[in-house]
């Protein structure tokens, strides 16, 4: 079984470690030894360390390694849209098996890649796509295809999971948390992917495609990131008993027409300390489904980093290979279900809401009168000192309102603190935030 590994960075040098270091187990489990065919890299002088690679090997000619007739199966840990699609595009189409980690490009035109693996014959796994070593979307496509998937949430950013932890523990604001995960290397250089919820989109996308048996794609999810979450925000989160997390949510639902829908979206939400999800720290990931007949599921465990995300990518590579050699390929994808996504607007979700107010007769009832305008229903309000807990102006006659939603559609919540934020009486608003989990 020949391979080519297009890539050779964080991922792909860890890849050749485990292929070397596991050569014999990988050949029993396979039922043939695994060789490198060739390693298409952009810089064929680039330092590789201790890596014991034949140099020969490496090649800046990718597209020529996977036309190699001895190429069986192709790796792609690249990442990017182009060049890694018209590569993976050509391999799939020449009926060989492909193996990806790359999430941006199974967002952004999955169905090219689907499309060309049909053609072709070959498989397409990409479990190190989301969440990195976890083992979460053979699940989705294979354990859990018995049962009915109504719920994703996750936590599947490792980077920005850590800011909002050290946020959560230290009391630090967005800036400063984003310099330390910069310098113990969980940041990149540029952190745009990450803490404006790219990343944690492309993986939503890929996760509610296999759970609800449609083609989802990046544009399809309400994306927000965690730059304009503040310490107070979080400090409004504790005095809940709450933590603040980037989540991924994709959910069933019905629209007001009966008809099955999608909702999928990413944002920072308020979770209570006892969710399962608020006690996944540091740059971990983690996912909870619910299913009809299995109830509630978590995987957990490393979502990035050279090692766990090859451990991942092996584990399709031995999967494609035995495929192979036993003539069979993977169920293809499963999009049958079409069923359309809501826009965010419609999505059901609870808002809490911290105000500045004048402290006089009337603005409660004024507060209230706005909520009830846009037909949301207030669960709890509290109220206290000016300055506390939202860090607001501290002036003698203000006072803080704390006000928590049950579920309402998404753009009445929106347009209801909009209308907040024009009122005399409210001096300003301090934090506004989703509430997930049963708060
Ligand atoms: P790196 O940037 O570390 O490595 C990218 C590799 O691709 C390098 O070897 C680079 O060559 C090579 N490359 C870039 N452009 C070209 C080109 N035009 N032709 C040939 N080779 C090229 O990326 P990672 O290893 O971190 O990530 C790889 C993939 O895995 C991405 O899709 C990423 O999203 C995904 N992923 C990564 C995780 C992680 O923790 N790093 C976790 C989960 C998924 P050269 O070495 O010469 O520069
Ligand atoms: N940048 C990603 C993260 C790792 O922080 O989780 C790759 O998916």
């Amino acid at each position: 079984m020949r391979l080519a590994l297009l890539g050779c960075g964080t991922v792909g040098q860890e890849v050749v470690r485990l292929l070397h270091e596991q050569a014999t187990d990988l050949t029993a489990r396979i039922g043939a030894p695994l060789e490198i065919a060739g390693i298409a890299v952009r810089r064929l002088g680039r330092d590789r360390g201790d890596l014991a690679v034949d140099p020969a090997l490496f090649t800046t000619d990718a597209l020529s390694l996977i036309k190699r007739d001895d190429v069986d199966v192709v790796v792609e840990v690249v990442g990017g849209i182009e060049p890694a699609r018209g590569w993976l595009v050509e391999a799939l189409r020449a009926g060989k098996s492909v193996v990806t980690a790359n999430k941006a490009l199974l967002a952004e035109d999955g169905v090219a890649l689907h499309d060309a693996a049909a053609e072709g014959g070959g498989d397409l796994y990409y479990e190190a796509s989301v969440a990195g070593a976890i083992p979460l979307l053979r699940p989705l496509r294979e354990s859990l295809h018995g049962d009915r998937i109504n719920r994703v949430t996750g936590i599947v950013n490792g980077t920005t999971n850590f800011i909002l932890s050290a946020m959560d523990a230290t009391g630090a604001g967005f800036a400063e948390a984003l310099e330390e995960a910069t310098e113990l290397g969980y940041a990149e250089a540029d952190p745009t992917a990450d803490v404006e919820g790219f990343d944690a989109a492309a993986k939503a996308a890929i996760l509610a495609s296999l759970a609800f048996h449609t083609r989802v794609g990046a544009a399809d999810v309400h994306r927000e990131g965690i730059t304009e979450v503040t310490a107070a925000d979080m400090a409004s989160a504790q005095a809940m008993g709450c933590t603040i997390k980037l989540l991924c949510i994709a959910a069933r639902g019905v629209d007001p027409t009966g008809r099955e829908t999608v909702s999928v979206r990413v944002h920072p939400a308020m979770i209570p300390r006892s969710h399962p999800l608020a006690s996944v720290g540091d740059a971990f990931n983690a996912v909870f489904v619910e299913a009809d007949a299995a109830g509630q599921l978590m995987f957990y465990g490393r979502g990035a980093g050279g090692a766990p995300t090859a451990s991942a990518v092996l584990g399709d590579v031995v999967a494609v290979a035995r495929n192979r050699l036993a003539g069979v390929r993977a169920a293809s994808e499963s999009a049958y279900a079409d069923l359309s996504v809501r826009p965010m607007g419609e999505a059901l979700t609870r808002y809490h809401v911290s105000l500045d107010v004048a402290d006089r007769p009337g603005v409660l009832a004024a507060v209230a009168g706005v909520f009830a305008r846009h037909d949301v229903s207030i669960a709890t309000v509290r109220q206290g000192s000016a300055g506390g807990s939202g860090g607001g102006t501290g002036r003698a006659d203000d006072a803080e309102l704390v006000i928590v939603t049950h579920v309402a559609p998404d753009a009445a919540l929106a347009a209801t603190v909009g209308e907040l934020r024009g009122l005399d009486i409210v001096r300003s608003v301090t934090s506004v935030l989703r509430v997930e989990g049963g708060v």
